[in-house]
């Protein structure tokens, strides 16, 4: 098979490196890569927005199956350019996005297809929407509809925060055009997990659990990140809650936006809240989340390619893919002021103790242990043949081992072998998992 991923992150990187391991892969290009995806697949010149362009150019090249990591081409429409051209794709279809794409859209499918989620109401009237906060008067959550870079969401401890967060979204517009229309929900508390599922528009297989860590600091204090880490599974919830999400959130899903005649094929995220024996989706994403991402690629068997383009074709089967039982952990590594300011083109010391040949004392242990590590770069570049920082997320270091404490060590063990300028990690990447299995 040719493959192209469509995307630059650690994420993609974690898809390029385990599609690289498919038998039937044969010819892997990336668009637009890093230096890490670079040393498995031709990198591309084309931005991952320039859906004609990439049409094009997955013609030319006669690829077989194009898979996209970010939301944003998939809302754009890259599915039903590709499709119209006879080019087979992994990812929603304009439509379908829109689970992502718009928060009252989603909303509105969770409602038709009985699946729980907190109570809401949708505004386009600033008016109505300031005299529905007033009446409800408890926290509460103020959504912008649209996309906002993860920034639209503003939980509320009471009416003047939301009152504010109202005006900010639909007044002051600071999210643009996504918060032209806001969605108020009731807050929920419990602990937030993320949810994948393989879609082929009928059916789905699971992917597995991931928990996240948002906040830039330990403790999850600090402003949000697109995420500072991750584990699978998650120890704290077990098999039958996988089984419920599947019974509960995923088919229903998949029945409602096929009945619409809209099939989901993709990869469909579920965020969700438990407490206790209560779940409750917040969102829904229409592809992998980064970090969680990387920690299920170390952990995903079968031959990830095939079963990508079964979903594709809307033929997706049980035997397609498994997850190994063992625990993978994904640690950000970020530039110093994420997700503020930062520096750029800082020198990046390190990694070739990990991945390289350079034989080390930790990598002969990892090998005794049978510890797998891997350190998928997000944002860096290469200038003048040294690796540098390029972005905000920068490395992503990641381990898989037979325990969860063993991951987590190691992973830690090769986020301190890299050096950069005002690296910054957060220390406690599942350690509320850790403690709850002590
Ligand atoms: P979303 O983009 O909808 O997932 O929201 C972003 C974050 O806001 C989530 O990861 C939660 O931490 C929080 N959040 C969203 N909806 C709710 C809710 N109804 N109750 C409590 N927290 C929420
Ligand atoms: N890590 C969460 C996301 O990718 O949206």
């Amino acid at each position: 098979m040719r493959l192209l991923v469509v995307g630059k992150g650690g994420r993609e990187h974690a898809l390029c490196w385990r599609l690289n391991q498919s038998p039937s892969v044969w010819k892997l290009f990336c668009t637009v890569g890093n230096p890490g995806i670079n040393s498995l697949a031709t990198p591309v010149p084309i931005e991952p927005n320039d859906i004609r362009r990439l049409a094009d150019f997955a013609a030319q090249e006669r690829i077989d199956l194009t898979v996209v990591g970010p939301e944003e081409p998939l809302t754009l429409g890259i599915a039903d350019e590709f499709a119209a051209r006879g080019l087979a794709l992994l990812g929603p279809d304009r439509a379908a996005a829109q689970l992502e794409s718009s928060k009252s859209f989603a909303k509105q499918i969770m409602r038709e297809a009985g699946v729980p989620t907190a109570s809401f109401a949708v505004f386009d009237d600033v008016e109505q929407a300031r005299r529905h906060v007033r009446q409800l008067g408890a926290p509460m959550v103020v959504k912008a509809d649209g996309l906002a870079a993860g920034k639209g969401v503003t939980v509320c401890d009471g009416p003047e925060a939301a009152l504010r967060a109202t005006e900010d979204a639909m007044v002051r517009r600071v999210f643009g055009d996504a918060g032209r229309r806001v969605v108020i929900e009731e807050r929920l508390s419990g602990q937030e997990i993320s949810f994948f599922a393989l879609c082929d528009g009928a059916g789905a297989l699971p992917l597995g659990m991931a928990q996240d860590h948002k906040p830039v600091f330990d403790g999850d204090r600090g402003p949000n990140t697109g995420g500072m880490g991750a584990y699978s599974p998650v120890p704290q919830f077990d098999a039958a809650l996988e089984e419920r999400i599947m019974r509960e959130v995923v088919e229903p899903t998949l029945r409602v936006m096929a009945a619409r005649g809209t099939p989901f094929r993709g990869v469909l995220f579920v965020g969700l809240m438990v407490d206790g024996g209560r779940l409750n989706v917040l969102e829904y994403n229409v592809r992998f989340g980064d970090p969680e991402c990387e920690a299920l690629m170390m952990r995903l068997e079968g031959d990830l390619a095939q079963a990508l383009l079964a979903a594709a074709r809307g033929q997706l089967a049980p035997e397609h893919l498994r997850l190994s039982p063992k625990s993978a952990v994904s640690v950000v590594l970020a530039s110093g002021g994420y997700p503020g300011a930062y520096d750029k083109g800082l020198p990046i010391g390190g990694l070739q103790r990990i991945d390289g040949n350079e034989p080390s004392d930790a990598k002969i242990r990892w090998a005794v242990e049978q510890v797998r590590v891997k350190v998928f770069h997000a944002g860096t570049a290469s200038t003048q043949g040294r690796l540098v920082t390029d972005g905000g997320r920068v490395l992503v270091a990641c381990a898989m081992a037979s325990t969860l404490e063993r991951a987590v060590a190691a992973a830690y063990e090769a986020a301190d072998m890299i050096e950069f300028k005002g690296k910054h990690v957060r220390r406690d990447i599942a350690a509320k998992a850790l403690a709850g299995l002590a």
